[in-house]
């Protein structure tokens, strides 16, 4: 279910001192199950060599036509998407002024697919004005560019100009290569633990981990869908490429809910939402007693008003019991009005792994056992065809 499995990525290394990183993104894309050719420019082929790209790939380096000359025809009919990083500024302008001048540029030049360039250079050359100019046109045309991230340079200067992220340039690659099923949707998703705080350091909560909620984030991200999370508290990575706001408590979440309702064409509620929360909540820390009594009362029920208030809005909530997992969680989907409904067992809360059970009105389907992200793509697969139903 990874989109890079079993695709074909062309990868272009310029003579940037970022080139080094071109080797471990060239390993990553490999352990993911794509298949790599790589081609170099001739200066960056001073920085990197061609041994140990021939090594991880498995394939033959390009640097120029060698014996081939429709070497730069060859590769663009065989690529599925076409990476270049780093991509020197140079390179990327002369992208953007449609020169062909080595095998790379020439490459690009008869490429009609996915182009992503990741640039990466000293801060000043980066933003110098015609650099700007030609990234501009670039994203006109509809290239993607994976903007250089801020930081300490190899020049010694602080910047923007870092190459991005790993992880997130795979992401790239990943959503280049995934179909626009929700191009224009908005998406939001609610994902991690809320605390319901007694004192100023002790609180209820629970062992969500965010992980699911950040997993069906990237999935909607990779089908182009513009997606917004509102995350409680949270230990798995946190997607790179989509809009995160923070939240504390369930009367927060709420908040941020409603004010998004009537914006969104899809609604996950993920959350770990605290049924109850303290009467009181003590300013300052309460000493410790031989025995305590706590008040606790409901925190609101976010899923069941929005089931209620939601006009067009597609609504997905989860359902996690020890018991009666499936029949609890078709009475909740029909009790709150949603369009779709979750329903896993306890044990996989705050796990790596997930099952459970995918219920509509018109089915129940099983999933299979597996990580958070498999399930993940599945749901939202679902829900795309739901949308196109
Ligand atoms: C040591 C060194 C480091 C360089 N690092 C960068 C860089 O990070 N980014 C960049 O855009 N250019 C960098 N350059 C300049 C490019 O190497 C130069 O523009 C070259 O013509 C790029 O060729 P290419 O785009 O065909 O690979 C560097 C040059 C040197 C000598």
């Amino acid at each position: 279910m990874d989109p890079l499995k079993g695709k074909k990525v062309l990868v272009g290394v310029t003579g940037g001192i970022a080139a080094y990183k071109a080797v471990e993104l060239v390993r990553s894309l490999k352990k993911h199950g794509a298949e790599v050719k790589v081609i170099l420019t001739p200066f960056a082929e001073k920085f990197v060599n061609r041994l140990t790209f021939e090594t991880l790939t498995g394939n033959k380096v390009f640097i120029d036509w060698q014996e081939n000359p429709l070497t730069h025809i060859n590769l663009s009919r065989w690529a599925d998407v076409f990476l270049i990083a780093p991509c020197t500024v140079n390179t990327l302008s002369k992208i953007a002024s449609g020169i062909g001048d080595n095998l790379l540029t020439t490459t690009v030049l008869a490429y009609k697919g996915n182009l992503i360039l990741a640039p990466a250079a000293n801060p000043a050359m980066y933003n110098n004005p015609a650099v700007k100019e030609n990234r501009e046109k670039l994203k006109k045309r509809g290239i993607t560019i994976v903007e250089p991230e801020y930081g300490i340079l190899a020049c010694e200067e602080e910047g923007e100009g870092k190459l991005a992220n790993e992880e997130k340039i795979l992401e790239y690659v990943r959503k280049s290569l995934s179909a626009p099923l929700l191009k224009d949707k908005k998406v939001l998703i609610t994902c991690g633990a809320t605390r319901e705080y007694m004192d100023p350091v002790r609180f209820i909560s629970n062992e969500s981990s965010g992980e699911m909620g950040f997993s069906l984030a990237r999935v909607c991200w990779w089908f182009s869908a513009q997606v917004k999370v509102i995350a409680g508290f949270t230990t798995a990575q946190a997607p790179f490429c989509v809009e995160i706001v923070k939240i504390r408590s369930a009367q927060e979440l709420r908040a941020e809910v409603l004010k998004e309702l009537n914006n969104t064409d899809i609604l996950i509620m993920n959350a770990a939402v605290a049924d109850y929360k303290p009467v009181r909540r003590e300013s300052k820390k309460l000493s410790k007693k031989s025995k305590l009594t706590l008040e606790l009362e409901k925190t609101p029920d976010i899923l069941e008003e929005v089931g209620r208030l939601k006009k067009n809005t597609l609504l997905i909530g989860f359902a996690l019991e020890s018991e009666d997992l499936i029949n609890r969680a078709k009475e909740k989907l029909k009790r709150k009005n949603l369009d779709m409904i979750i329903a896993n067992p306890p044990e996989v809360m705050g796990a790596k792994y997930h099952k459970g059970f995918l219920i509509t009105s018109e089915k129940i389907e099983e999933f299979v056992f597996g990580s958070k992200l498999e399930s993940a793509f599945f749901i939202i697969k679902r829900l795309t065809s739901f949308i196109s139903s």
